[in-house]
This record gives structure tokens, sequence and C-alpha cells, in this order.
């Protein structure tokens, strides 16, 4: 199958300088993503899986190296035109939730269409209809205090997916649910797949979630290997 590349990471090398030691987490990471992708991604606690994410999704800069997406080098945009970059293009879902506690679940969804400055009531209505889908639509009103574990992932997933960017990365989006809710979450992100054709890279601990994942991906020694 050849799909479109969405994503390229080149030579993505980082490094944290602590304390006058410099410790090499990324040492040369190459990878594609194409349309559609569904990624698992494993490695050892610390191997540098969460600093892999955060570089690709640019939320963190690599010391070396280049994520292009659509042809354009992403961190040779000025930082408005990257931020507005990646509300657009890339949804997030982390393991504990980050969505606003002050704001109901259809709000948290509706986010990243109000910050791309879609007018309230059009992405309220787009958030209303995706939630529903992925069967919180009794739960609208409800703060993220006022659900359950996977009712906030859910929350997070709708989130993540509402501009319908072709990239969501999503760190342990289970870490902290039990095995059967987990196991809903993992759904949830395969029909989003299948359904919106959004690429998705899942970071898990889990080894028979990450075996549903078409491309596997195992993290180490600095390096990305399939
Ligand atoms: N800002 C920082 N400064 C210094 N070291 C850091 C910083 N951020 C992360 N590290 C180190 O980089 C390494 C990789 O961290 P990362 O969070 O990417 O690991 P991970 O693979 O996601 O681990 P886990 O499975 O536990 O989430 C760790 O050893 C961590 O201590
Ligand atoms: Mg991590």
């Amino acid at each position: 199958m050849s799909e479109a590349v969405i994503c390229e990471a080149v030579g993505l090398v980082k490094h944290y300088d602590h304390q006058g030691k410099r410790l090499d987490i990324l040492r040369g990471v190459d990878l594609r993503l194409h349309r559609g992708d569904l990624c698992s991604v494993v490695g050892q606690s610390g191997v540098g899986k969460s600093t892999l994410l955060n570089v690709l999704g640019t939320l963190d800069r690599p010391s070396a190296g280049s994520v292009v997406f659509d042809g354009q080098r992403v961190f040779e945009l000025p930082e408005p035109e990257l931020a507005s970059f990646r509300n657009r293009r890339v949804g997030f879902i982390f393991q504990f939730h980050h969505l606003l506690p002050e704001l109901t679940a259809e709000e948290n969804a509706a986010m990243p269409l109000l910050i791309a400055g879609v007018r309230r009531g059009q992405a309220l209505d787009r958030s209303r209809a995706l939630l529903t889908e992925v069967g919180l639509g009794h739960r609208l009103k409800h703060r993220p205090g006022e659900l359950s574990g996977g009712e906030q992932q859910r929350v997070a997933i709708a989130r993540a997916v509402i501009t319908e960017p072709p990239l969501v990365l999503a760190d342990e989006p289970t870490g902290n649910l039990d095995v059967a809710t987990s196991e809903e979450i993992h759904e949830l992100i395969l029909k989003m797949n299948e359904r919106l054709h959004v690429a998705f890279v899942v970071v898990t601990h889990n080894p028979s979630l990450a075996q549903m994942m078409r491309r596997r991906l195992v993290m180490r020694d600095g390096k990305v290997y399939e």
C-alpha cells in the first residue's frame, strides 16, 4: 500500500544537559508516517518514548534533525505559526487526560476548533456529535471531575480528532485505566482511525494492545526499530 507520507522524522537527535551531564535520549531516529497509519511504540521506561512523541508533535525541539509535515520542516516556522500548525494538524492524547477542569466535556472537546477560530455554535455542534459517537452523549455538560477515567479519555480522544488532523499522538492513553476500559479505549482509537483515516501513534506498556496495531515500533538505545 502506498499511502501518502504525512510526517517524516529525519535524523532526530535529542539530548538533555542535566547538572553538567549530557543525556543522549534520541540518537538518530528516522521514521516515516503515512496517512491512516496505526502504530504502537513500546520500549523500556526512560528509553525516550514520550520524548519522541513530544518532538514529533512539535511540543519539544530536537537537538538535531528535522520533522517534516507536507514538505515543510516545521521547526523552521516562527513560533506563532508553529502553534497554529500544531493546533490544526496534530492531536494529542496523554496518560492523564489534560482536560481543562472548569470546562464541560463539550467545551473541552471543542477547544481546538475554538482556538482555530471556528464560531462557538458550530464548534459545539461538532463536539456534541463527536462525543455522542464516542458514547458520551449523556455526559456533554459534565466537567472532567464529574467523569470517570475512561470517560475523561473519551473526551480527550474527541478533542484530539475534532479538527480531523492527519496525525494523533497518544502517550500511554490507557496507562491508568483498568483492563476492560483500556480495551474499550483502544477499540475507540481503531474506530476513529478507520472512520476518519487519522494516523495514530500510540505508546503503550500493554503488549496485547500493542499487538492490535498494524505497525509496531520498538525503541531501544535511542533508536526506533520496526
Ligand atoms: N527535561 C529533562 N531534563 C533531563 N532529562 C530528562 C528530561 N526529560 C526527560 N529526561 C530523561 O530522558 C529520558 C527519557 O524520558 P521519556 O519521558 O521520554 O521516557 P519514556 O520512554 O517515555 O519512559 P516511560 O515509559 O517511563 O514514560 C529519561 O531517562 C528522563 O529521565
Ligand atoms: Mg513516557
